[in-house]
């Protein structure tokens, strides 16, 4: 018996929804599950080669995790061929998909029968935070607040543009969760929780002029982390003509622009002729989730 599971890269924050909103986006972590001997991670993509290819790699240690919940002491033994075209730590889910697709081969391998319900909830527990798994395994947008149980809503979304801007360099969350404040003023928080509010009520309403407005205006990790991304402002001012906002990805360092497809055919080739160092990519909401294939 085989299977086949494919988990979409995640945008997290968006704006002011620190934490708490993230949307899956059109890139995959894909895991071709094979019985074998032996545990064996085989890397298929570039970028891949610095992963643990045993029972060191993060999908196994997630997978051994959820058999032992369910009172398992071990998987059975697996061939794994990982194909991926998420950046490693660049601020794109790529360590949520790892979390969701280990979640995703104990379910398979033990025919555990997991609700998506008990999926979420096991990995917004792992992860700490609901918003890269939580659209991982859902699809679309989801908003999530986590406090020992999760409760989120899902908003697919359609007809926009993610305009990821992808730099050389990698970040590491831990890094740029540590520039954040201990501490929040009430009036700054008061404040900085009426941009987050407006933000949720403008992607339930598909109101993206607005959606941009607020993403600029965010209080809780933005201005913080600005200062672990030299090109920040200079990318802002760039596209801030033509697309409806730009904000930093998860914990960066990507960028997205929310915009058009009749923008992007228009200004990308100017943009990219401005930043050549940039890997620009043309992004799409994936609304589907994380999709399991037995073969
Ligand atoms: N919300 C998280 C952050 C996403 O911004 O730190 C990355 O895990």
């Amino acid at each position: 018996m085989s299977w086949l599971i494919k988990v979409p890269a995640t945008t997290a924050n968006i704006g002011a929804g620190f934490d708490s909103i993230g949307v899956a986006l059109n890139l995959y972590l894909s895991l071709k599950v094979d019985r074998s001997e032996k545990w064996e991670f085989v890397p298929c993509s570039d970028g891949m080669d610095e992963l643990p290819r045993d029972e060191e790699n993060l999908i196994y240690q997630i997978a051994l995790q959820t058999a032992n919940q369910f009172g398992h002491a071990s998987l059975p033994t697996c061939r794994v061929e990982m194909t991926s075209d998420i950046p490693l730590a660049r601020g794109l889910g790529s360590s949520a998909t790892a979390i969701v697709g280990g979640i995703e081969l104990a379910n398979c391998l033990l025919h555990l029968n997991l609700s998506t319900e008990v999926k979420l909830e096991i990995a917004t527990a792992i992860e700490g935070h609901p918003d890269n798994v939580a659209p991982s395994l859902l699809g679309g947008c989801v908003i999530g607040h986590y406090d020992k149980k999760l409760d989120c809503i899902n908003v697919p979304i359609h007809d926009l543009v993610f305009l990821a801007v992808i730099p050389s360099f990698q970040l590491k969350t831990k890094e740029a969760r540590a520039v954040l404040p201990v501490e929040f003023a009430y009036k700054e928080s008061v404040q900085a929780s009426s941009v987050a509010n407006v933000s949720v009520a403008a992607i339930c309403q598909g109101d993206w002029g607005l959606l941009g407005k607020m993403m600029e205006k965010d209080h809780f990790h933005q201005p913080y982390r600005k200062a672990l991304i030299p090109h920040y402002d200079q990318l802002v001012n760039l596209l801030k003509s033509d697309v409806y906002g730009t904000f930093l990805s998860g914990a960066g360092p990507t960028m997205i622009a929310l915009t058009t497809k009749e923008v992007v055919d228009r200004k990308l080739k100017e943009w990219q002729a401005y930043m050549p160092e940039m890997n620009w990519l043309r992004l799409e909401v994936e609304n589907k989730g994380t999709q399991t294939i037995q073969q």
